[in-house]
């Protein structure tokens, strides 16, 4: 009876381990047919260009499933679009709160991706210890080169480009007085910051970030000038950011970004698009929405014509995360995906100008 008991039951052992092996086969090659089938994303078609397909993100946002996949799937480029600024990293003189960045480069590096730091020295954004602070011209220097430092070497060998300085330009193309860091330092804060970047982590690829001077203008002149000058210095420049916000009717000319980009590649610079969008009145209609996409996918083409052009990023995955609407109230819909991770018309428009070429 004992016997017959335990028989019984080695029988029932091996058919149950055989159904589940079976299932076990199916579920994996089901798995894989629908990976196999799934179309490629952005990041994986614009591979054959060498071109890194770029969005920022804040650490909570990556704690929803949706989003992580979206962004794994069409990204291989991350910015933090606030937790690397000095105001969030730093709650008091010298001390460093690094949790929310860390989850970034943590979460890039599981999954293949690279990482944009944004940024170093800006007048947005700083620590209210720092402007309240009163302090003195060499104290700030110091208070720069250490924050600089610090950061730089905390993220040595993780983060690929720096956005060493951003926006320091005026309308004009001069360099703006209306900037803590000039009025407290004056001019060479730039040069100064670029070197100190560059000592903490040679190896990191360091940009000079700016907005509204992509195409033609006093101010895309102005940072052509001020490059040109950081170079002919021989200051550790690698890289231009055109930010690219954007909107319907205002956007870029292609020839003009075009030759902007040709006279920065000549100094040698390679470009990156680092925050895209393209705002619109709200409601936006689906012409709306076709006309944004024309926009997007002029720019990625101009940037793809470019040998120089290496990376292409959005400001923020979905609409709903965007900041457009925030600080412009009635202007939204600036991004490639709708709230619930829908592509837009401009994500297909991107996609067919990656594959065509
Ligand atoms: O951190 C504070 C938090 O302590 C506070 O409780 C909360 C209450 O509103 O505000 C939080 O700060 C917000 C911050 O983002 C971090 O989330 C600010 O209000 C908000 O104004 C700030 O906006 C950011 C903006 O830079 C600041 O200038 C946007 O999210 C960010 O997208 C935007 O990004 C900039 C790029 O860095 C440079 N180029 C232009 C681009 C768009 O302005």
């Amino acid at each position: 009876m004992q016997g017959k008991f335990t028989k019984d039951k080695n029988i029932y052992r091996k058919s149950f381990l055989i159904v589940f092996g079976i299932l076990l086969a199916i579920a994996l090659i089901g798995s894989l047919i629908t990976a196999r089938n799934l179309p490629k994303g952005l990041s994986q078609i614009a591979k054959k260009h060498n071109l890194k397909i770029g969005t920022a993100v804040s650490s909570w946002q990556l704690d929803d499933p949706q989003f992580a996949s979206v962004l794994i799937r069409n990204f291989n480029l991350i910015t933090p679009e606030n937790e690397m600024k000095f105001e969030l990293l730093s709650p008091a003189p010298g001390e460093y709160d690094f949790s929310g960045a860390d989850k970034i480069i943590a979460f890039a590096k599981k999954h293949g991706i690279s990482v944009r730091g944004h940024t170093l020295v800006w007048t947005n954004q700083l620590p209210k210890w720092l402007v309240n602070g009163n302090f003195s011209r060499d104290e700030l220097i110091i208070i720069l080169h250490n924050h600089i430092d610090t950061v730089v070497s905390h993220y040595r060998g993780q983060v690929s480009y720096w956005d060493v300085v951003n926006e320091s330009l005026a309308p004009d193309g001069s360099i703006s007085q209306d900037n803590f860091w000039m009025q407290h330092i004056g001019p060479e804060y730039i040069e100064l910051a670029f070197r100190w970047a560059h000592e903490a982590d040679p190896n990191a690829l360091l940009f000079y970030n700016e907005a509204n001077a992509e195409g033609k203008g006093l101010k895309a002149d102005g940072l052509f000038m001020l490059a040109n000058m950081l170079i002919t210095q021989g200051i550790p420049l690698h890289g231009i950011g055109f930010e690219m916000h954007t909107g319907l009717g205002w956007s870029p000319k292609p020839d003009e970004l075009a030759i902007n980009i040709q006279r920065l590649a000549d100094l040698g610079l390679e470009i990156h698009i680092t925050e895209m969008d393209v705002r619109i009145i709200e409601p936006a209609s689906l012409e709306d929405l076709y006309e944004q996409a024309k926009i997007y996918a002029e720019i990625v083409q101009t940037c793809l014509d470019a040998t120089n052009c290496t990376a292409y990023s959005t400001w923020g995955l979905t609409d709903t995360l965007s900041w457009i609407p925030h600080i412009y109230p009635g202007t939204g819909s600036p991004l490639l995906f709708y709230g619930d991770y829908t592509p837009k018309p401009a994500y297909y428009a991107i996609q067919k100008v990656l594959e065509i070429k």
